[in-house]
């Protein structure tokens, strides 16, 4: 679609509030992190709010092509922000840890808040992004944004869950997000680009190597989003559809944004975690909102399923669940067992699983099933969506690794020459993804996938490598010496001698990173006892890496 003028922003809000007379229709329904916060937005009131933050980027400076890096908790400003930037024609970069994505990315504005209340935690994102900014010489604009739900009066606010922080202020460069937003007019023309300008650079949630700063274009991606969008989830003008994921990663830019405004679509926009304050707060949500499409992470569901029966909430019926017409996975591989409680207690039989299988890097969905038209196999992301899609780029394939092409061409092209090379493992005529390919294992020459749990290698004086596995055990579970044996046995008789672990630790927790991925290069240094390591500024828990060193083992 080269040399065809577009514009994102102008798709996804305006024309669905001229043209398709939607702008009394809700386009999200906010939930905050407690449940008395809650908000809806109509697509018009969206658009008003969009305008005035592309007023105020450009009356910052911001121009056609700058970029501006967003750190926002899950609140509306954070999707008026990203649209706000693609109606003129600026490249966001969100940031999940201020420490490393500001760095590359060379951004001259942040927009962000003084924090976030997290669960009963408050993180203090003003102060994190204060002490990166320290770091580089250029000076930075920032416009922070004040969290609205600390100043609603209707709410009784406890001071032990809200205490009151004092925000760093410096106002040589900080700007409040209240002031000027009330100075700017409703009205703003969108930017006309063309279709291969850059909307976006998203670092990759990377679980092994060095962050890649993923770059995406505006036609090819709006459409492809918007295409898988209402394709997968079989969109219908009635649905209210929910993905749990946070927008700064891949899934929320393409499936909590892009895709279903696109559509016209209704979504509820979360800012909470599942267990706050109870631990049925995603079904509560889901019965709230009369949710009918639902598009979660396999973490999420097995920390479900494996909480007692008779706790339960979603097991012992306490929620109301019989509004959901389609359930819906990303991320990682979904083992049968979690698949099919999914399905069966989730879904109560009557919901299409659809798990879909793509990157950061294609941008939306590659394998999937399509809901009721493809028969399920529980763990398998089944089969392209579009016929030959990897053989043939497609339009929502990233565009470069920003400011390394080389990368770009080395990472995904010279593997396979002439095909995308996506790095995950697969078998049969389905799609079952093993899990990536740098993360397999070679014992005495015979290959191995890690599997489902946290299987790592470790050098080994015969053997070359050696396997090391982190167990993490159901409640109330003793690990002990005869467990270990025992599962060392099962193995031994189930796969056979050579995947027979030579060390099995017990793991608490393992180190994931916020999307819920798990680190196995960090779990691989640990069973290295290698003490240096590096950047941990994706993992999602820091803790965890303690534990874990504490209870290593020596000896097989
Ligand atoms: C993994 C997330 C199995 C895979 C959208 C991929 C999956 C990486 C699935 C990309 C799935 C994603 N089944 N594995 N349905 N979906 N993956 O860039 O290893 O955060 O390469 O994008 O997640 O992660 P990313």
């Amino acid at each position: 679609m080269e040399g065809a003028k577009t514009n994102m922003c102008y798709n996804v809000l305006d024309r669905n509030v001229k043209d398709e007379n939607l702008g009394e229709r809700v386009a999200f329904y906010w939930e905050g992190n407690s449940p008395d916060h809650h908000m809806a937005i109509t697509y018009s009131q969206l658009l008003g709010q969009v305008c005035r933050c592309a007023n105020v980027l450009k009356h910052m400076g911001v121009r056609k092509g700058d970029r501006v890096a967003i750190y926002l908790p899950m609140i509306p400003e954070l999707v008026y922000t990203m649209l706000a930037c693609a109606r003129i024609g600026a490249v966001h970069s969100i940031v999940v840890s201020a420490e490393i994505d500001i760095m590359v990315s060379q951004c001259s504005i942040l927009v962000t808040a003084d924090g976030v209340y997290r669960g009963e935690k408050w993180i203090n994102l003003k102060q994190i992004a204060d002490e990166a900014l320290e770091k580089y010489e250029h000076t930075h604009t920032c416009c922070v944004l004040v969290l609205h739900y600390r100043r609603q009066p209707s709410v009784n606010l406890s001071p032990v869950v809200f205490p009151v922080v004092q925000t760093p202020w410096d106002a040589a460069c900080d700007v409040c997000w209240d002031e000027v937003m009330g100075q700017v007019s409703e009205q703003c023309e969108p930017e006309w680009l063309d279709a291969e300008d850059p909307l976006f650079i998203l670092y990759t949630s990377e679980s092994t190597g060095k962050p890649k700063g993923v770059l995406h274009t505006v036609a090819g991606y709006l459409l492809y989003t918007s295409l898988t969008f209402k394709y997968v989830f079989d969109h219908q003008p009635d649905d209210v559809y929910w993905c749990t994921a946070d927008i700064g990663w891949i899934t929320g830019h393409s499936y909590i944004t892009y895709g279903p405004l696109a559509n016209g679509g209704t979504s509820v926009l979360f800012e909470g975690i599942p267990v706050h304050p109870h631990a049925g707060r995603f079904w509560e949500v889901i019965e709230k909102y009369r949710v009918t499409k639902f598009y979660t992470a396999p973490t999420l569901i097995g920390n479900v399923e494996r909480t007692p029966l008779l706790t339960n909430p979603v097991t012992s019926c306490r929620y109301d669940l019989s509004s959901l017409r389609i359930l819906g996975t990303v991320g990682e591989p979904i083992n049968p067992e979690a698949w099919l409680w999914y399905y069966e207690v989730v879904g109560q039989k009557r919901c299409p699983v659809v798990d879909t299988f793509w990157q950061t890097e294609t941008g939306g969905h590659v394998l999937t099933p399509l809901p009721a038209a493809t028969p399920l196999k529980p763990g398998s992301a089944v089969r392209s969506m579009w016929l030959q899609v990897f053989r043939r780029p497609w339009p929502g394939i990233m565009r470069t690794v920003y400011g390394n092409q080389e990368r770009f061409e080395n990472t995904y092209f010279k593997k396979c020459p002439g095909f995308y090379v996506t790095g995950d493992g697969r078998i049969d005529g389905y799609y079952w993804i093993t899990g990536r390919i740098d993360d397999m294992i070679n014992v005495s020459g015979h290959l191995l996938t890690v599997a489902e749990a946290a299987v790592v290698s470790r050098p080994h004086t015969v053997k070359g490598e050696c396997l090391y596995c982190f167990v993490t055990l159901k409640d109330c579970r003793e690990f002990n010496r005869s467990l270990v044996d025992e599962l060392k046995r099962q193995v031994r008789e189930k796969i056979g001698p050579i995947a027979t672990p030579d060390f099995i630790q017990n793991a608490p927790g393992l180190p994931k990173t916020r999307s819920g991925k798990i680190m196995r290069r960090v779990l691989r240094q640990i069973a290295r006892n290698e003490k240096d390591l590096g950047d941990l500024s994706t993992l999602a828990d820091p803790k965890v890496e303690e534990v874990l060193f504490s209870q290593r083992c020596e000896t097989a």
